[in-house]
């Protein structure tokens, strides 16, 4: 049976986030001896500072930012979801997968599943 795992990695500085919209990180570790990268978009909501997955839920496509609409545009089958993650239009079925945040020693980091 599978056990949910999730892992904590390193993003950036908590001072360096985003002021507003949105900017990604990658995030890396491969101290087991397993590689694990991937990639965050840290995004300065109207609820706080979030951290979403940039995997379109529709079929996986990676998510751009645009900061003139404030929103986030997919260029494969024309999604969009609102500065949250909301799905607002297109295909995509559900809205950008979220992942915790927490700020240790001054560094913002990130809870994903691994
Ligand atoms: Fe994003 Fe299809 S993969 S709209």
């Amino acid at each position: 049976k599978a056990r949910h795992k999730e892992r904590l990695f390193p993003l950036v500085d908590a001072d360096e986030a985003p002021r507003r919209g949105a900017r990604e990180f990658s995030y890396r570790n491969d101290r087991d001896g397993r590689e694990l990268e991937g990639r965050v978009l840290l995004v300065r909501a109207p609820e706080g500072l979030l951290a979403l997955s940039p995997s379109c839920t529709h079929l996986g496509c990676t998510v751009v930012w645009h900061r003139g609409k404030k929103e986030f545009l997919c260029p494969c089958h024309g999604g969009r979801y609102d500065i949250s993650g909301k799905n607002i239009d297109g295909p995509p079925p559900s809205p950008l997968r979220r992942f915790a945040l927490e700020i240790r020693e001054g560094m913002i980091h990130v809870r994903v599943p691994v």
